[in-house]
């Protein structure tokens, strides 16, 4: 009834006015679709407009996201005086909150129509109102209806055009849901028959030289303790978090869990998780399996690390986008948000690029958010190789198509790996490039250096100067899992996500009981010091679009990222911690020594960040800032903030801010300025200088130092405009 008086009085000012309105200002069109959007129908069959009342969010412009951006990266980067110095609520809060003038447009607005919203953001910027739909017809011009979207067979309420008083124009982002057709979130992992995996017994001390064979069928929490080095041992610090997302009905089944544990993990004795529901989400019942898979391993590799299942309900009225909205406002209204997010559910970015970029930039800045208060986001990065988040055929001969939220640079998309000797990217794994986020500046060397190497490769069908993902990857196929009693297995990014959180949740462990910050965002710290402390990953691809999608290369490449994470260096790069000197080991500094080998860590600032650690007759030596890694009878050198890592007879020396690894009697110098990066393998010599990715194969037996080069990104730097010499120096 209060919609039939709107309607009477508008059809009154049409007259004075020409275009209806309730509130003596002019309509202009916000937003309008010329034509149904793809795999969506008119709803047949279904009510024209819903019984019940339409539940609109209207966002609010923020006021300082570029300020927001800039903090991030300010507490996020390790070279940074700010590092781990993160935001408080309230100063987070300040930066998008929208302007006085704003709130107060949309107030009155809203006022003169009878309307009262209620703020659903601690920001303010956003605000939800709840009217039945002929109501929301005539405040927005619109005209709301039952659309399904075919593949999924779920009922959306869309309009295709609505519109705004032009003095609110300014003062609204978007209004959700009004004009976006964006196809549910995707987390279909697949999922196999498998041989149940054998009891564990008892707990061993894992190490990547001692991978159980079963690894090689099936993936269970010990099998990536072992690959990856994580610790079986419990987490200890209070404080410590990890949060997973759960859409789409999805239940963790805490009797499953059990079960699982007490298969793959009995040490672990109290294995549990907590439940917080966001729009009267349920838990109960049977499990599934993506909350399955993604509990069992967060819960099963994060050890005693408190974890929360965050059930999203269906009281968003749009599935799992408006549940997107919703979470992250809930999320940033807490005091104590989780210090680790995990999320496997993702998007098809095209949809947001043509229809809602508004939308994808207002959730982009909600990571942001959580980043600058000190949460780790982490996103899979889709199961569909470059075909997007599920494999499909619609982009054959047309351009890739990439995820959301992965191409957001203010979160850590993950992909996945399969096997060992070598570990290589799994098929399935998206990755590429965004179209709505252009390329962060801290990715645009490790990229320079890819693109470099793809050469013509797929040259068209992706974005180069996009926002470029997955950050990292870890394995993601035939993982164990139980539901329902079952064991049964699965694959996808979705497993692939809740394992790098543990190793970040473990890693925080390990932060909060020294007294430092937790890690917050972590793509600055990975992309820079962080790459040394990852597996690359150097073979694969992810195919997709009748194409063999992006190859897997040497450095960071667009299926397996940085690589997989190496939890014991990870370790040492985050906490420069110390574990004691054993053996005929000499240690001085903070630093650890094992077997006949020698640590020095000199040089002050901070010494807690100079690092290194040496065992099997090696010698390790970091200074200022530094860090160094010497594993078998090799040598490494770090000095000036950089990380030099050596394995096997080998020598790496890094100064000046880079990074050197160097594995299997190579040797490895790398010098000078902010982010050179040399990586030598199979007896190579690889030198690089000022911002240069430097990467140096060799064929074997080819002499001690010597070896052929295939390099890539020597030229690293050019993206900023910096004129510097760039050197790669190596036997040919
Ligand atoms: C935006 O935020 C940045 C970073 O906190 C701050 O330096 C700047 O003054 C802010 N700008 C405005 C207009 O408030
Ligand atoms: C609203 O949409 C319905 C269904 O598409 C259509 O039949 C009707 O004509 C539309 N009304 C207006 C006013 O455009
Ligand atoms: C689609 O959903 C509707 C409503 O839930 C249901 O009646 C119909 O049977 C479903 N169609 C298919 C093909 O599953
Ligand atoms: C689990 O048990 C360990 C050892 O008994 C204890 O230290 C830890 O606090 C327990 N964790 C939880 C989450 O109850
Ligand atoms: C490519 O990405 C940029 C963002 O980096 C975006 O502005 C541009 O529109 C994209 N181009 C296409 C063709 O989508
Ligand atoms: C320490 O050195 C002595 C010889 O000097 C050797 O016998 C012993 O095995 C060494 N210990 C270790 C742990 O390497
Ligand atoms: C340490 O040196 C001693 C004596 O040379 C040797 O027996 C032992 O194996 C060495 N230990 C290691 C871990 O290399």
């Amino acid at each position: 009834m209060v919609a039939a008086g709107l309607l009477a009085l508008s059809a009154l000012i049409t007259l004075a006015l020409g275009r209806p309105s309730a509130t003596h200002s002019r309509f202009v069109v916000r937003d309008k679709r010329e034509a149904v959007p793809f795999g969506f129908n008119k709803g047949n069959g279904f009510p024209l407009l819903p019984p019940g009342m339409l539940r609109l969010t209207i966002a609010l412009p923020q006021s300082n996201v570029s300020g927001l951006h800039q903090s991030l990266l300010d507490v996020s980067d390790p070279t940074s005086d700010n590092y781990g110095n993160h935001l408080s609520k309230a100063e987070v809060e300040q930066l998008v909150a929208p302007s006085a003038e704003s709130s107060n447009a949309v107030k009155t607005w809203l006022s003169k129509n009878g309307i009262t919203p209620t703020t659903t953001s601690a920001s303010g910027d956003m605000v939800e109102i709840q009217i039945p739909a002929e109501q929301a017809n005539a405040l927005l011009n619109a005209n709301f209806t039952s659309y399904v979207h075919e593949a999924s067979n779920t009922t959306v309420v869309r309009t295709l055009a609505y519109s705004l008083p032009d003095d609110v124009h300014d003062h609204v982002a978007f209004i959700y849901p009004t004009t976006q057709f964006i196809p549910p979130a995707n987390n279909k992992v697949q999922v196999k028959a498998i041989q149940p995996p054998a009891a564990v017994s008892k707990r061993s001390r894992s190490r990547r030289a001692d991978i159980p064979s079963q690894c090689a069928q099936v993936i269970t929490p010990a099998c990536l303790q072992a690959i990856y080095n994580i610790p079986a041992t419990p987490a200890t610090a209070s404080g410590n978090s990890l949060g997973v997302s759960g859409f789409g009905g999805e239940v963790a089944n805490p009797d499953d869990l059990t079960q699982f544990l007490a298969q793959v993990r009995p040490d672990i004795t109290n294995g549990t998780f907590a439940v917080q529901d966001v729009d009267g989400g349920n838990d109960d019942g049977q499990g599934t399996t993506e909350a399955s898979l993604d509990i069992q391993y967060t819960v099963g590799v994060a050890t005693n690390v408190p974890t929360t299942f965050i059930s999203v309900g269906d009281q968003n009225q749009d599935g799992d986008l408006g549940g997107f909205l919703d979470i992250i406002n809930t999320l940033l209204k807490q005091d104590n948000p989780p210090l680790v997010l995990t999320t496997s559910f993702g998007f098809d970015e095209a949809p947001f690029a043509e229809q809602a970029p508004d939308l994808a930039q207002t959730l982009c800045n909600a990571y942001a958010q959580l980043g600058a208060r000190g949460t780790s986001v982490l996103f899979a990065s889709g199961d569909g190789g470059v075909s997007g988040p599920q494999a499909n055929n619609d982009c054959d001969g047309q351009a890739f198509s990439p995820t959301f939220p992965s191409g957001c640079p203010y979160l850590t998309s993950v992909g996945s790996t399969q096997g060992n000797s070598p570990e290589t990217a799994a098929p399935f794994t998206s990755g590429g490039f965004s179209n709505i986020f252009a390329q962060p500046s801290y990715q645009a060397d490790a990229v320079a250096g890819y693109l470099k190497a793809l050469g013509n490769t797929n040259q068209g069908l992706f974005n180069a100067s996009g926002r470029a993902f997955p950050d990292v990857a870890t394995q993601g196929v035939q993982f164990a899992i139980n539901v329902g009693g079952q064991f049964q297995g699965v694959d996808g990014t979705s497993a692939s996500s809740p394992t790098f959180a543990s190793v970040v949740a473990l890693l925080n462990d390990a932060r909060l009981n020294a007294g430092q910050a937790p890690l917050g965002f972590l793509n600055p710290l990975l992309y820079s010091q962080g790459a040394a402390a990852l597996n690359d990953i150097t073979s694969g691809s992810n195919p997709g679009c009748g194409t063999q999608g992006f190859p897997a290369v040497a450095g960071w490449d667009a299926v397996t990222g940085l690589g997989t994470p190496d939890f014991s260096k990870l370790l040492t790069l985050v906490t420069g911690s110390a574990a004691s000197g054993s053996g005929n080991s000499t240690g001085t500094g903070d630093n650890s020594a094992s077997g006949n080998s020698t640590a020095t860590a000199t040089d002050s600032g901070s010494a807690s960040t100079d690092t290194s650690v040496a065992t099997d007759t090696s010698v390790a030596t970091a200074t200022d800032s530094s860090v160094a890694t010497a594993t078998d009878s090799s040598v490494a050198t770090a000095t000036d903030s950089s990380v030099a890592t050596a394995t096997d007879s080998s020598v790496a020396t890094a100064t000046d801010t880079s990074v050197a690894t160097a594995t299997d009697s190579t040797g490895v110098d790398s010098t000078d300025t902010a982010g050179a990066t040399a990586t030598a393998t199979d007896s190579s010599d690889a030198t690089a200088t000022d911002s240069a990715a430097a990467t140096s194969t060799a064929a074997a037996g080819t002499g001690k130092g010597q070896g052929k080069k295939h390099h890539k990104g020597a030229q690293a730097a050019k993206q900023q405009g910096a004129k510097e010499q760039q050197q790669q120096q190596g036997a040919q």
